[in-house]
C-alpha cells in the first residue's frame, strides 16, 4: 500500500457505484441461465464494451445516458459471443442490471461511516434513473447525502467536469474527499483529478500502469472505515 500524505480529516465519502457499491458481475449467473458456460464471458464483455463505449462518446462528445450505452454494449457483447439475444432475453438482462446485487459488506460500511458523521456520496457515470433504482434494490436508501450523476454534465468519466461535482458540492477541495472505487483506473483518474483516491481491490488485480497510484488499497468496502474516520 502506497504511504499517504499527511492528510486533515476527511470532510466526506464518495464512492464509485458499477463495480463498487453494486456487483455488476452479479448478472452473470442470469447470463448463465440463458446460455449455459457462457455466463461469464459475456458478463465481462459487456462490462468491458461499456466502459469502452463511455470513453469513446466522451471523447467524441457524444454522450447519451448510460442505462442506453449499457443497452449497446450488450448488444454488442452478445453479437460479438455468437449469443442470440432477442427481445425477452435483453429486457430480463437489463432488468437484471438494474437490481444489481450489493458487495455483501457494503451495508456495514456505510452504516459505519454514517454513525461516524461523514457525509456520503455517489458519483457515478450511471444516470439518475437508473442509480436510484439500484440504491433502494440494495437496501441503501437513505444513506447518502448526494447522487451526482454523469447526467448532470453530460459526460462519463475520466474527464474533471464529472469529478467536479463532488467538491463543488461538498464544498470542501477534493483532497479533503475520500474518493473510494473498486476500478483501478477510476482510483487513479480521479487522485488525477484532486481526491484522495482508495482502491478496493477485490479481485486482487494488478495495479495499472499510469504513473499514478491510488493513495490507499485495501480488498473491502470495510477497509475503507479506518482509513475514512482516522485523525491525523
Ligand atoms: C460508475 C462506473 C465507472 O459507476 O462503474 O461510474
Amino acid at each position: 500500500m502506497p504511504s499517504s500524505p499527511a492528510r486533515a480529516p476527511f470532510k466526506a465519502v464518495v464512492f464509485d457505484a458499477y463495480g463498487t457499491l453494486f456487483d455488476v458481475h452479479s448478472v452473470a449467473s442470469l447470463a448463465e441461465q440463458l446460455w449455459p458456460g457462457r455466463g461469464d464471458s459475456l458478463s465481462h464483455a459487456w462490462r468491458a464494451k461499456q466502459l469502452e463505449y463511455s470513453w469513446l462518446r466522451t471523447m467524441s462528445g457524444r454522450y447519451k445516458p448510460f442505462w442506453d450505452v449499457t443497452r449497446d454494449a450488450l448488444r454488442h457483447a452478445a453479437a460479438r459471443l455468437g449469443l442470440p439475444l432477442d427481445a425477452a432475453r435483453e429486457t430480463r438482462l437489463m432488468n437484471q442490471y438494474a437490481s444489481l446485487s450489493a458487495f455483501p459488506e457494503n451495508l456495514d460500511a456505510l452504516r459505519a461511516l454514517k454513525s461516524a458523521g461523514l457525509p456520503l456520496g455517489i458519483l457515478t457515470n450511471g444516470n439518475r434513473a437508473m442509480i436510484d433504482v439500484s440504491i433502494r434494490s440494495a437496501g441503501m436508501d437513505g444513506l447518502f447525502d448526494h447522487v451526482l450523476s454523469s447526467e448532470q454534465v453530460e459526460a462519463f468519466k475520466t474527464v474533471d467536469r464529472i469529478y467536479a461535482l463532488g467538491p463543488a458540492t461538498f464544498g470542501c477541495p477534493a483532497r479533503r474527499i475520500l474518493f473510494v472505487s473498486s476500478n483501478g483506473w477510476d482510483a487513479v483518474a480521479s487522485r488525477w483529478y484532486g481526491y484522495t483516491s482508495f482502491w478496493i481491490n477485490r479481485g486482487g488485480l494488478p495495479p495499472e500502469h499510469l504513473d499514478t497510484e491510488p493513495d490507499h488499497t485495501g480488498r473491502l468496502l470495510t477497509d475503507v472505515v479506518a482509513v475514512a474516520t482516522a485523525r491525523p
